[in-house]
């Protein structure tokens, strides 16, 4: 029974990665999109298949702009930085995109832009009043990022755009319930805007057929035919924003990241087209025809490459993609990925800087488990994939074989390919094949490990050790056969070991770099003979007991650190309670309600405004900083609560006569309600 095959294809594909986001380091929970990603582009290279291979920055939206203001920089100067960190860390990692760019890149406005009116022109897009939440404290309106809340499909406590805490779900805006401000804390009003959708309804009909017949893994299809199936609102696709896109016809607003983004898919293969000087080349897989694309993302962003992407797509005339392959999730030591609480890996302090070598992260990360269930990532399980299949199985095999007929030898033996080791390799070739074609990279590692044990076993019973003093020349035909298999090992492992594959390329006489361009074929032809080997060394070793201790003990260490700061995304850094007081210190408090008569600015000082206030005994003048918050005829003619017998000070050169403790605020209509505290987190100033 033959089985229908997507690859080997003749067809050309363009393999894409979902975009980091160029807003903190690189670490391994990254790396479960990317590895697989690149050893599936090298597996495809084995195969003949034409690939091109892209990815790039994610620039803009509520990701990079709360952190950049957190860091007081500009989201441009932030997303350099990091765009370049990501573009010297894939090369360590022997990742190598034929273009890697970023979405604020001209080619990527221009396209987008170009999508956007498409989708006018051909009437997808309509005008809608939004009531999103508002900031008073903050001055601003909060999308995405800016914004916490409860998830109202699960209740568990969410971010603005997705319920990245509970149940996982992207969230529209306006969607949270009891919004408060993620960088201040304080409770939102509501504010109506002229927002954009996406007439994401019109493609349910279109988006089930597509998703029951695109390939690649189960999970992806599966979460989103759910999703489907419940029903699918129109796609918000502006933000109350200055960092991103202006969208066309209403500049004001910016196009929501999650358009730009993935259209950069298009655009970084519209640069590479560029850099290779064939312009049009892009199209080979944008427009419609025989080209395939197939997206490498991880589970967490599923909804936007399953139901958003392909719309997006379908209804501005592009190629969609012909699989779609969804990894599970990295976990450490058992807890989800979590920089805040500390379980986190970084890629550079944690391991180049270390001197660990990459390959072997590659192997861990694309063979430890299956492409869909999560990694759970630990350095014991770490070392005993490197020392137990890395050394003792594979590296063993290729160490003995070229080792001895390198001392015996010198180069490669007269002998003749046995035909049962050529049918291992046979089967082996097949079984990997089949396994690209489901997208399995742990089964082509655990096939690549069978050749090795196969090697190994191979070399045990044949003994040459004991032979070579008995019969040379049979010897030299025991290692030639030892030879092919350490060759055709060579090309099985380039995609997961790229630099050990080099190094034992070049042990068994070849020009290391050639190595991959080899075919999986090739490996069915053993090595010619009298091809002078050179001198060898292992070429995996094993991770030092010593350093693996270390590497534990920096999650450890991170972990208690991090459980001793505050958790959670809102650091409300609340001051200590203060000394006791007595009763009779309180007792010389004063405090009295009083109604503010006038209010004016303070040149000069943005916070500060001045009021008159009647407290029934006199009039007084304070000075409240309050000016941030409130326009001066805003408090105009409000009661609140003052601290009177407070000494004078000056405050902004005027004499401040008393203190305001609690003001009300204005509700949506523009009545005055008193300021709810039962909304403010607890700790919070009221005023
Ligand atoms: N910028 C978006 C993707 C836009 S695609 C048009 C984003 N960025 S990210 O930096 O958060 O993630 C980049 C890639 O790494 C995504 O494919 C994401 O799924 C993957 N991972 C990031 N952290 C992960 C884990 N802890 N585990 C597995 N993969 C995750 O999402
Ligand atoms: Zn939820």
């Amino acid at each position: 029974m033959t089985k229908l095959r997507n690859y080997p294809t003749k067809d050309p594909v363009l393999v894409t990665c979902g975009l980091p986001y160029a807003s903190g380091q690189m670490h391994i929970g990254h790396l479960r999109t990317y590895v697989p990603a690149d050893v599936f582009v090298r597996l495809l290279k084995k195969l003949q298949v034409d690939v091109t291979f892209v990815s790039g920055s994610d620039t803009h939206g509520t990701p990079i702009l709360t952190i950049s203001e957190s860091l007081g920089i500009s989201p441009k100067e932030l997303y350099t930085k990091y765009h370049n960190h990501y573009l010297e860390t894939f090369p360590k990692l022997n990742i190598n995109f034929d273009n890697y760019g970023t979405t604020d890149d001209k080619e990527n406005v221009d396209r987008t832009l170009q999508i956007v009116k498409e989708w006018q022109k051909n009437d997808y897009i309509y005008a809608k009043d939004l009531e999103t939440p508002y900031c008073d404290s903050c001055g601003r309106s909060l999308p995405d990022r800016f914004v916490r809340g409860t998830c109202p499909h699960c209740s568990v406590d969410a971010r603005g755009d997705e319920c990245d805490q509970g149940c996982g779900r992207y969230l529209e805006p306006g969607e949270i319930l009891n919004p408060r401000c993620a960088i201040c804390g304080s409770p939102t009003r509501p504010v109506t805007r002229t927002h954009y959708y996406f007439k994401l309804s019109e493609f349910e009909g279109f988006l089930k057929d597509y998703l029951t017949n695109v390939d690649g893994t189960k999970n992806a299809k599966n979460f989103a035919l759910g999703w489907i199936k419940e029903g699918l609102n129109d796609w918000c696709i502006t933000r109350d924003l200055e960092w991103g896109i202006p969208y066309p016809g209403d500049e004001d607003l910016t196009i929501y990241v999650w358009v730009d983004a993935p259209i950069h898919y298009i655009s970084s293969t519209e640069q590479w087209a560029k850099k290779i000087k064939k312009p049009k080349e892009w199209e080979k897989y944008w427009k419609p025809g025989n080209g395939r694309i197939v997206n490498y993302i991880g589970l967490d962003i599923v909804h936007h490459h399953c139901i958003f992407f392909p719309a997006m797509l379908k209804a501005s005339g592009y190629n969609l993609a012909s699989a779609i392959v969804a990894s599970g999730m990295v976990k450490i030591e058992g807890h989800n990925f979590s920089r805040g609480r500390g379980y986190v890996v970084w890629v550079i302090e944690d391991y180049l800087d270390r001197g660990l070598d990459p390959d072997y992260l590659r192997y861990y990360i694309a063979a430890y488990t299956s492409q869909t269930k999560d990694l759970d990532f630990s350095w014991d399980t770490f070392a005993e994939k490197v020392n137990n299949e890395l050394v003792a199985t594979l590296g063993n095999f290729l160490y003995r074989a070229v080792h001895f007929t390198h001392k015996h030898f010198g180069e490669v033996p007269k002998g003749k390919f046995d035909s049962k080791l050529k049918k291992e390799l046979e089967t082996a070739i097949d079984t990997i094949t089949d396994a690209v074609n489901e997208y399995e990279l742990k089964k082509v590692a655990d096939e690549v490990l069978r050749i090795a044990a196969v090697g190994n076993e191979y070399f045990q019973s044949q003994q040459p050790w004991k032979l070579v003093k008995e019969d040379k020349k049979k010897t030299g035909e025991v290692l030639y056969n030892a030879l092919a298999l350490s060759k055709a090992l060579a090309i099985f492992i380039e995609p997961f070991l790229p630099s050990a594959a080099e190094t034992i390329w070049g042990q068994l006489g070849n020009d290391p770099t050639s190595v991959h361009e080899t075919l999986l074929k090739d490996a069915l032809i053993p090595p010619a003979i009298g091809v002078k080997l050179s001198k060898p060394a292992p070429v995996i070793s094993k991770i030092d007991e010593e350093l693996l201790a270390e590497l534990k003990q920096i999650i450890s260490d991170r972990v208690t650190t991090a459980s001793a700061a505050q958790s959670g995304e809102v650091e409300l850094k609340l001051a200590p309670i203060k000394d006791t007081i007595t009763f009779d210190d309180f007792q010389k408090i004063d405090l009295r309600a009083g109604k503010i008569l006038k209010c004016e600015k303070v040149k000069g000082k943005d916070r500060l405004l001045k009021i008159e206030v009647d407290i029934g005994t006199e009039k007084r003048t304070m000075v409240t900083g309050l000016g941030h918050l409130y326009k001066p005829e805003e408090l105009e003619g409000l009661t609140g609560l003052f601290l009177v017998n407070l000494e004078p000070k000056k405050i902004g050169g005027i004499e401040s006569h008393g203190m305001i403790l609690a003001v009300e605020r204005a509700d949506k209509e523009g009545a005055w309600v008193p300021v709810k505290l039962d909304e403010l987190p607890p700790g919070s100033k009221a005023a």
